[in-house]
């Protein structure tokens, strides 16, 4: 049995007031549902602020992103080292705003998923297909190529230590949600194509939907075989909306 996670993504958005409301707002919730994982990655500069906050509860916390470095000169970036510092659990790697705003490859993808390993972080390996792409029919060669990049130079057996999140571009955001059975869909295409590498492996990973994900839509995505929870952006930033999606987890 996998346990399910529910993950906020706040992308950039947040005060100091906002985080210490939304933490408390969300941490009954978390700590009262005892079979559900839940982790919200927020900007880097609200990290310290996160991790004073959750520090007496189940809350997890992650980056949005890192970069390949450890250290060095490279301006603005945020290690992998750092990020595990401040006691965090996960890092977001390859979400789809980050290929297209920040011309991330796939390359660079792995090379980001090694490491967060390699510093002890999960990696949340965010992978989905463009609108185009879909009414192309090629989402699960998409799908495909964007895990064989990271598997190439992982290895298969690193996907026992991450999770995955399939986020169909066309829903990020938008409002269009997919619907449970598009989303079963591409999870259960995804665990299979990796059972064919490792059955330990695709039994074990946690594949999470994200794309516009609500409270009132949480329930049936997570009822489905190959859904494991949500990556979650703009329902994260209202509390009743995240507790209610927690719920829909349960
Ligand atoms: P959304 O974002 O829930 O606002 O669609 C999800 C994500 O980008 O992770």
């Amino acid at each position: 049995m996998r346990t399910p996670l529910v993950m906020g993504n706040w992308k950039l958005n947040g005060t100091k007031a906002s985080v210490k409301s939304l933490i408390e707002g969300l941490e009954a919730a978390a700590d009262a549902a005892t079979n559900v994982e839940v982790a919200v990655c927020p900007p880097a500069i609200f990290m310290e602020q996160v991790a004073n906050l959750t520090a007496n509860n189940s809350i997890k916390f992650g980056a949005q992103d890192v970069s390949t470095h450890i250290d060095g000169a490279y301006t603005g970036e945020t290690s992998p080292v750092m990020v595990k510092e401040f006691g965090a659990t996960y890092s977001l790697v390859g979400h789809s705003e980050r290929r297209q705003y920040h011309n991330e490859t796939n390359e660079v993808v792995a090379a980001k998923f090694v490491a967060i390993q390699a510093h002890g972080l999960v990696p949340v390996l965010c992978i989905g297909e463009t609108l185009e792409e879909r009414e192309s029919n090629v989402t699960s060669q998409v799908v495909e190529t964007q895990l064989k990049a990271v598997i190439d130079v992982a290895g298969i057996n690193a996907f026992e230590n991450c999770v995955i999140a399939y986020e169909p571009i066309w829903a990020i955001g938008t409002g269009k949600v997919a619907t449970s059975a598009q989303a079963q869909e591409v999870h259960a295409h995804i665990r299979n194509w990796l059972k064919a590498q490792s059955e330990v492996v695709a039994e074990k990973v946690q594949i999470l939907y994200g794309g516009s994900v609500k409270a009132a839509s949480a329930k049936e995505l997570f009822a489905q075989a190959d859904i494991d929870g949500g990556l979650v952006g703009g329902a994260a930033l209202i509390i009743t909306e995240f507790v209610g999606i927690i719920e829909g987890a349960k």
